[in-house]
């Protein structure tokens, strides 16, 4: 097969998280006999640096003309601490999820059998979890007018609107990732106090009779920030708006024992993307010492959402759970034992799959 991957390596760890996939997704390559052809283009506070934009319209371009997207991490510190900023790298996020319609974030939350141990939560609660999460990624409380402030400026307000439409196209796919799956569906949302929570409800309970073999759970945001944490192995597939789904992707994130190793997909109209949900991490930016493997683990969702190769998905993931056997990890995985650099586990998992 040909494809065209852009590259947007973004800020902090994202060029050198994205150099190992890159190594990784050649590998896989050459091994299937696919020629893929990357396009590199800048975002965030490099772009905003080079162009005073963090998503130029080159970049959007490069997206558009491209069959999948590999993105890397968004933010510098130089801006958090800014609040007077008037172009933040945040916003370049923001606008590419807006402007290639990636209505629907999948982040999947699973263990690794040789790293139950680094838990927070007990073994027993967390073995075999498999969950993931739809989050709602373009409109909510994120997009929502009016925001802003007062003309005083002693008022500050957001607004979270969803429309039928918005809701019924992510819960559609929510409903198609449980038929492929456990069958099981939570809808998450604060129908208690929240009319647009009240919206998602009625929707996906409008839904419900055309998934008969789809069992769905209504289930409260707290409950289910509480839940996760007690008891993970009781979700399948969980389906909620945007902003519950930034916090409790989160929260889920750490369940394996370290962020830096779940991936995500983010789907929609266009060309999908697919990034590690880790973020910048600029204290190790250009330390080689950042773990790539949810940067790795994101090429596997690429080529299985974007390409439908399932082989090559797998591989992909096979390699990265014997890299944590045999522990040719980095330092946040390393427990005393020899740490790898950042470079030399890129290098490791491609030379595998060369093997394999
Ligand atoms: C994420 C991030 C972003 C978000 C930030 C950087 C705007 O936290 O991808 O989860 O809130 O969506
Ligand atoms: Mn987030």
């Amino acid at each position: 097969m040909e494809m065209n991957i852009a590259l947007l390596p973004g800020d902090g760890i994202g060029p050198e998280v994205i150099a190992q996939a890159v190594k990784v997704v050649n590998a896989v390559a050459k091994k299937f006999g696919h020629t893929i052809t990357f396009k590199e283009a800048i975002t965030g506070a490099a772009a905003i640096d080079a162009v005073g934009n963090p998503y130029p319209d080159a970049t959007h371009e490069v997206c558009l003309a491209s069959d999948a997207v590999l993105f890397g991490a968004i933010g510098d510190p130089r801006f958090d601490n800014d609040p007077s900023a008037k172009v933040r790298p945040e916003q370049g996020l923001l606008e590419m999820r807006k402007k290639l319609g990636l209505f629907s974030n999948v982040r999947p939350t699973f263990t690794f059998p040789s790293l139950l141990h680094k838990s927070p939560l007990k073994k027993e609660r967390i073995e075999g979890t498999d969950l993931v999460f739809l989050r709602e990624l373009t409109g909510g409380i994120y997009f929502g007018e009016p925001r802003g402030r007062n003309e005083q400026g002693t008022k500050a307000f957001d607004t979270c609107v969803y429309s039928v439409e918005e809701i019924e196209r992510l819960a559609r796919m929510g409903f198609e990732f449980a038929m492929k799956r456990r069958k099981l569906l939570t809808c998450v949302d604060k129908a208690n106090v929240l009319a647009t929570s009240r919206l998602w409800r009625e929707t996906v309970q409008r839904l419900a009779p055309e998934y008969p073999e789809v069992t769905v759970e209504y289930e409260f945001v707290d409950a289910v920030a509480m839940r996760l944490v007690q008891w993970p192995k009781a979700y399948d597939v969980l389906i909620t708006e945007n902003l519950f789904g930034d916090i409790l992707t989160d929260e889920a994130s750490v369940i394996s024992g370290s962020m830096g190793l779940m991936p995500s997909a983010s789907l929609g109209l266009k060309t999908k993307l697919f990034e590690p949900i880790h973020g910048s991490y600029p204290q190790a930016a250009g330390k080689d010492i950042a773990n790539p493997l949810a940067a790795v683990l994101s090429a596997s969702m690429m080529f299985e959402y974007a390409f439908d190769l399932m082989d090559e998905a797998n591989i992909i993931s096979e390699v990265v759970n014997l890299s944590l056997e045999k522990g040719i990890v980095t330092e946040d995985l390393s427990e005393g034992e020899k740490a790898y650099k950042t470079s030399e586990v890129g290098d490791w998992l491609a030379e595998q799959i060369a093997k394999m």
